[in-house]
């Protein structure tokens, strides 16, 4: 045996290495062979049932799974030898007889593993003479299409609801030709994550309803970007076909989502082209009615010319990008001359600084390594769905411990909590609590606080402060391990705040403009995307010139008498920061509809028609200034752990809960809020919920 518990064997004659206690098809993979398989997944356990990965291994008596073979010093295994192949070959045909051949009508054609499999696997002909059998399809709501016919029984659907999401919901009935998998009592699944299973189904079974016979997969091209429906920045690739986004699926990124996508951000790309703000328009006898851009641009220096510095404000919503946000910024404050700017439309009052306390300094994947969690009004199913699952599966494989103070759902996993109180962080910080004996334990501790509950919060400085001096008290943060971490919903707010997108001297914050408009004194408001309903609309009422910068046709937009049309993520190539304070770049993948622009072009135009042009004519000239500001966004791609410096202000937490951050986690955003299937989503999970009260109460 050779050292690091290595061992060397043979697989087709060629001499490998491979970890000891690695599967054969794992040791073959790593070397470049492929071994057909169906049931098995690097990400699940290891059932093998399909028996698709039979290989000769030299010594054994017949056929053995490579999927559930571990590797042997010494080992002679052969993968494509007459005795394998036959193997193989036998049990495809088995695969086969009840398979319907559905392949010209099947969603899954062109991207199929069986039909790739049975191409190099299988026969042309089949012994089998008999009726083939027909399943009854399921309904698993509106995300999810089945033809239960086609399933093959590999179980990975079961497995992935089980043992990745945690609603055991999904299983097979019966048995041998009478199996059939579906959920136990018919009905949509309780997951965020249910989406990955159609990745998982190695057949098409499993089908993504929303885009069932609108495309085949040759016809379609690809791009691939990041997800920006929550603060995680998930890896995805966006297929399209005619400049029209037909489906998005995850890329595996193992630093962040694995190979995993939350239901939010594979299925809301419908409301990217619905409800979409395609002109610019303007405001006439109290309607708004599309014109084109000179006019608006000419309407907008009316305006300006009107509206006095300290009059004109501006917010900055959701879902931005950092070019987005640092054009916008350097136009109110460069071109406008005005200091009112604030992108933290929940009212919060952080600022740059020490970047550890607003971003996930330690990585998603440091939750790997975490021995136990305190969630700190966070919930981690709602803000992000694949960190949670990521939570689950340290919880499940080796027993970590979740402690939570604060409000949230079912996590799928067991969570020790405390009394919803921000004083309870007191007492933890005092060494008085329950929870400062656990802490004191464990070796390798983490914090997550949930941004949307407790950076809002009036008293966010001192409860920051009391977190800081928890970190330190318990190891949080050492030398060796960082485990002190904010989790931001918004794909937004940690390059907003990078950028200084907020009151940089003395100019009104969100509060403060709200209070301005309530009181007659705005002259100009400029509302640059869509918060996520931290403002009602109504609040945003009484200026006496309202500019709308967005996408979609909402109530924000309802309220402008000038609007212009912008870009949604997968109509620019920009930069995005994750919650981690990770910058990525997604990839443009089609155009903004009809005359809609992407948004840095209508900042540097704008602020050339008033005079006073921004410094850059390109997108690699603003990405240098946006550089020169913020040094940290050079670095793409990276994970920069945040030096811990002190933050926070000494003083008494409030007496006060936290509050649930997400109320309508598939509505958090414009693009989620203009999807038709989010919009059916959020209604089933409000009737799931609404049966569940009723039959508490009863
Ligand atoms: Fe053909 Fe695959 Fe569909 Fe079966 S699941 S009908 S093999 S494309
Ligand atoms: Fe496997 Fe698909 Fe059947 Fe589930 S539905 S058992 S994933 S073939
Ligand atoms: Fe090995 Fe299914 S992949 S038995």
């Amino acid at each position: 045996m050779t050292e690091n518990n290595q061992v060397t064997l043979t697989i087709n004659g060629k001499e490998v290495q491979a970890e000891k206690g690695t599967p054969i098809i794992e040791a073959a993979r790593q070397n470049g062979i492929e071994i057909p398989h169906f049931c098995y997944h690097k990400r699940l356990s290891v059932p093998a049932n399909c028996r698709m990965c039979l290989v000769e291994i030299k010594g054994a008596p017949k056929p053995t799974p490579s999927c559930y073979t571990p590797v042997m010093q010494d080992m002679e295994v052969h993968t494509d030898s007459p005795v394998a192949k036959k193997a193989q070959k036998g049990v495809m045909e088995l695969l086969l007889i009840n398979h319907p051949l559905d392949c010209p009508i099947c969603d899954q054609g062109g991207m199929c593993d069986l039909q790739d499999m049975a191409v190099g696997y299988g026969s042309d002909r089949s012994h089998y003479q008999e009726e083939k059998r027909a399943v009854e399809d399921k309904n698993l709501g509106p995300l999810i299409r089945t033809v239960m016919t086609r399933c093959i029984h590999c179980t990975r659907c079961i497995r992935f609801a089980t043992e990745v999401a945690g609603v055991p919901e999904m299983g097979a009935t019966g048995r041998g030709e009478n199996m059939k998998v579906g959920t136990y009592v018919e009905k949509a699944l309780e997951s965020e994550l249910s989406g990955n299973m159609i990745d998982l189904c190695p057949v098409g079974a499993l089908c993504s309803k929303p885009y069932s016979f609108t495309a085949r997969p040759w016809e379609l091209e690809h791009t691939d970007s990041i997800d920006t429906m929550d603060g995680l920045g998930s890896a995805v690739r966006v297929y399209h076909r005619g400049g029209k986004v037909m489906r998005i699926d995850p890329i595996e990124n193992n630093e962040i989502n694995e190979e995993w996508l939350s239901d939010a951000g594979r299925f809301s790309y419908d409301g990217l082209g619905r409800n979409r703000l395609t002109t610019p328009m303007l405001r006439k006898n109290g309607k708004l009615s599309e014109c084109g851009w000179p006019q608006a641009f000419e309407a907008i220096k009316e305006a300006v010319a009107k509206a006095k510095p300290a009059t004109t404000m501006g917010l900055a919503g959701e879902q931005l990008s950092a070019e987005d946000l640092f054009s916008f910024n350097a136009f109110m404050k460069q071109t406008l001359k005005t200091d009112n700017v604030d992108a933290r439309h929940d009212g919060s009052t952080v600022t740059a600084g020490p970047r550890a306390k607003y971003v996930f300094g330690g990585g998603v994947q440091s939750v790997d390594k975490a021995d136990l969690v305190l969630l700190v009004g966070s919930d981690p199913r709602l803000e992000a769905p694949v960190l949670n699952a990521r939570i689950r599966k340290n919880v499940m494989n080796n027993g970590l411990k979740v402690l939570s103070v604060g409000a949230h759902s079912d996590l799928t996993y067991p969570v020790e909590t405390a009394e919803n109180t921000a004083q309870v962080i007191e007492q933890i910080a005092a060494g008085e609590h329950k929870f400062s004996k656990l802490l004191e334990k464990a070796e390798r501790p983490m914090i997550i606080v949930g941004a949307k509950a407790t950076l809002a919060r009036k008293d966010a400085p001192q409860l920051f402060h009391k977190l800081h001096h928890i970190a330190d008290a318990y190891g949080v943060v050492t030398k060796a391990w960082y485990g002190f971490n904010v989790l931001n919903v918004s794909s937004t707010r940690v390059a907003a705040l990078d950028l200084e997108v907020y009151p940089e001297q003395k100019g009104k914050d969100t509060d403060g403009i709200l209070t301005a408009l309530k009181g007659g004194k705005v002259d100009l408001l400029v509302l640059y995307g869509e918060g996520n309903t931290h403002i009602p609309v109504a609040d945003l009422e009484g200026a006496k010139t309202t500019i709308f910068i967005g996408t979609h046709k909402s109530a924000y937009a309802h309220l402008a008498d000038i609007v212009l049309p912008s870009a949604t993520y997968t109509e620019k190539s920009a930069l995005w920061v994750n919650t981690e304070g990770r910058v990525q770049e997604g990839k443009k993948a089609v155009n903004p509809p009809m005359q809609a622009k992407e948004d840095w072009k209508i900042f540097r135009a704008l602020s050339g028609e008033l005079g006073k042009a921004l410094p850059f004519d390109s997108q690699q000239q603003l990405r240098a200034l946006m550089i020169k500001k913020a040094p940290v966004l050079e670095q793409v791609g990276e994970l920069v752990t945040p030096t811990w410096e002190k933050f926070g202000v000494a003083g008494k937490v409030k007496n006060e809960a936290f509050e649930l951050p997400i109320q309508q986690f598939y509505k958090t955003n414009a693009i989620m809020r203009a999807s038709q299937v989010m919009d059916e989503s959020q209604e089933l999970a409000e009737a799931r919920k609404a049966a569940q009260q009723t039959k508490k109460a009863s």
